[in-house]
């Protein structure tokens, strides 16, 4: 069977990943060992044990306590340069890579020291790597609007270096209403937009994203199949649908694998594609994804190219390297 194959060589664009979540346990501890951060873990093995999740929340909690160990811009470049280097193993060409700087500042850690390391990080995957490597700031929605706009006021000396805003976090009780404000600064700003939404909340999340935060895409999604009307309009729209397999499985979005409603996207006309979301945590990097969502599914070879078509039609790179990956 070719299909593995395929899937695997298949050139291929990642929208939906945050940097934090590409922390491996043995990186967590080496970094804790190298800063004199203590982590309440007394080993690699302990640490990966803790990742049985039942909810998003259960999986946040331990994602940013991960992420604590993270001091000196040589942490969130080594962090950023372990990523990109899997992510060209998986015939990753284009990465979009999510930070939250918030989880950093709020421990005293600065913006300069957040976003040097990451975007040093994305200029050498590009010359040593051949990977295209862009960076999104994403607001943490469990936090207030104020400290969201602080985290953009802290951001803007280095605006050159990230593309765009995003918004994550706890979802269900933090609508996206509550960030309109931002983002409508932000797209005066000319950033690109995105949010998660409908991942484990409602349709009327994904509705507000669109028409209240006006965003691009949409990250996650999934509860879309919910509103046929939701469904029509993002068809309509043409608007991409980050999907992450692997981790709606660890987060028990959906119960089983091959209950995943992926196919049922891509039948409608939507521009689905496939991330890794938080691959340290949720067990697998890009090609992972692809291959234990094939076989639970049962998706076929069209459908991987469509899916790989998607994630160039909806990255944000420019359109001179799009050509060059169709
Ligand atoms: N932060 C990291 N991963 C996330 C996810 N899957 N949903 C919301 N916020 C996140
Ligand atoms: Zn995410």
């Amino acid at each position: 069977e070719r299909l593995p194959e395929l899937l695997g060589i298949m050139p291929k664009a990642e929208l939906h990943m945050h940097i934090e979540g590409s922390l491996e346990p043995e990186l967590i501890f080496a970094l804790a060992q190298r800063n004199g951060v203590t982590i309440p873990y007394a080993s690699v093995e302990e640490l990966r044990k803790a990742y049985a999740f039942t909810n998003l929340q259960s999986f946040l909690d331990i994602y940013y306590a991960g992420a604590s160990v993270l001091l000196t811009e040589q942490d969130f470049y080594d962090m950023a340069w372990a990523y990109l280097q899997r992510a060209a193993a998986d015939n990753v060409r284009r990465a979009e890579m999510f930070f939250d700087p918030q989880t950093h500042t709020e421990r005293g850690v600065s913006m300069a020291t957040v976003i040097g390391g990451l975007h040093r990080a994305c200029v050498d995957a590009k010359t040593a790597l051949g990977v295209d490597a862009a960076l999104i700031l994403c607001f943490l929605r469990h936090l207030s609007e104020e400290s969201a706009f602080e985290t953009l006021e802290q951001a803007l000396p280095f605006r050159d270096q990230f593309i765009g805003v995003g918004l994550d976090s706890s979802e269900v009780g933090h609508p996206p209403e509550k960030f309109a404000r931002v983002f409508a600064r932000c797209r005066e700003l000319g950033l690109h937009l995105v949010a998660h939404a409908g991942e484990e909340g409602p349709p009327a999340y994904v509705w507000s994203a669109l028409d209240v935060l006006k965003v691009e895409r949409i990250d996650h999604g999934v509860q879309s199949t919910k509103d046929p009307a939701l469904m029509k309009r993002l068809a309509a729209d043409r608007i991409p649908l980050t999907v992450c397999p692997l981790s709606n499985l660890k987060l028990c979005v959906f119960p089983q694998l091959s209950q995943h409603n992926l196919g049922q996207l891509l039948d409608a006309g939507l521009i689905a594609t496939v991330n890794s979301d938080d691959p340290a945590y949720f067990g697998g990097y890009m090609n992972e994804n692809f291959l234990q969502t094939f076989a639970a599914t049962g998706l076929d070879a069209k459908q991987a190219w469509q899916l790989a078509a998607n994630s160039f039609e909806g990255s944000f790179a420019d359109v001179a390297a799009k050509k060059q990956w169709r």
